[in-house]
């Protein structure tokens, strides 16, 4: 059948899905599927119908992609998608209900609380400690995002998250090691993939050192004892669990270096497919290869 490929869209992930998009569709033109572009930020939903997909790959990220709201629409147009449905869809997009959502289910994430403008930045910092970290609650890839040191960092640190979301979220800072555990399936048969250790220059994973730097290092096996490794996998799972994720989706999780405890930070239902990204790293670990494992998130929608 007709694959479409959608890439691209209107959040400020767009640079990155038009890199997931690409590789996906390279992907899978190599293995003789007959496969499509379509960006909906520069094309109607009627152009969409126009296309006759059997299927999509959805290779959005962020908003109006990876939040329930395309996966409404390819609902409507009886159209099957790759990734979660419209609900784990909008939960997961929304750091804040993500939070409540596990913290409701007994699973540990840092400690929050939503910012406004007329925040009481002192009760902030008392309540999360400092370092703090403030981002919009609605946005991927790190992008604005503070580390807030001292408290008179708070202000500029939400107007500069506020410019690009309206929800913004303060989170205690673990510091720690930064890993993340890639997980495929649904419900009863979900698995959690081998868990990466992600070793950024100077502890920040930032945009620029998600995709464009070649000093970040990623360790997969992660080199941490195994039991950490299963205490992550079986964390990050049952977080996909508790929001209802399916197919395929990436929990990232820090281990706080005073207590060795592992704390959820955010699932990913649509994970980045460029070459730095960590869910094909992942999966090559495993022994599956880039396009064998589009392929495979693929031939989930024949379920
Ligand atoms: N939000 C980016 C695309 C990721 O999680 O890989
Ligand atoms: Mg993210």
């Amino acid at each position: 059948g007709r694959v479409g490929v959608l890439l691209g869209g209107r959040s400020g992930e767009r640079e990155i899905s038009l890199m997931s998009g690409g590789g996906v569709l390279e992907a899978l033109h190599s293995k003789g599927i007959d496969a499509h572009p379509f960006d909906p930020s520069l094309r109607s939903p009627a152009e969409l119908v126009q296309e006759k997909f059997d299927r999509v790959f959805i290779s959005l990220h962020g908003r109006y992609g990876e939040d329930g709201t395309i996966q409404g629409l390819l609902e409507l147009l009886n159209i099957p998608y790759t990734g979660s449905g419209v609900l784990a869809s909008a939960l997961s997009i929304d750091k804040i209900v993500t939070k409540q959502v596990w913290l409701s289910n007994g699973l540990a994430t840092p400690v929050f609380v939503e910012l406004t403008a007329n925040s009481d930045w002192d009760a902030v910092a008392k309540k999360l400690g400092l370092p703090l970290i403030v981002k919009p609650a609605h946005e991927g890839s790190s992008l604005g995002l503070t580390k807030v040191k001292s408290v008179s960092g708070l202000p500029a640190a939400y107007d500069l998250a506020a410019k690009i979301d309206t929800k913004i979220i303060a989170e205690t800072c673990i510091i720690g090691d930064e890993l993340t555990c890639p997980l495929v399936g649904e419900g009863a048969s979900a698995e959690a993939l081998p868990v990466i250790k992600i070793i950024p220059p100077d502890a920040n994973y930032d945009f620029h050192h998600k995709y464009f730097s070649d000093e970040t290092q990623y360790l997969c096996p992660t080199g941490l004892p195994e039991e950490v490794n299963a205490a992550v996998q079986s964390l990050a799972l049952a977080a996909y669990k508790a929001l209802g994720c399916r197919t395929w989706g990436r929990a990232d999780v820090m281990i706080d270096q005073k207590t060795g405890k592992p704390y959820l930070l955010e699932m990913n239902t649509s994970p980045g497919m460029t070459s730095h990204s960590l869910v094909p790293m992942a999966a090559k670990a495993a022994g599956v290869e880039y396009a064998d494992l589009v392929v495979w998130i693929l031939s989930q929608t024949l379920k």
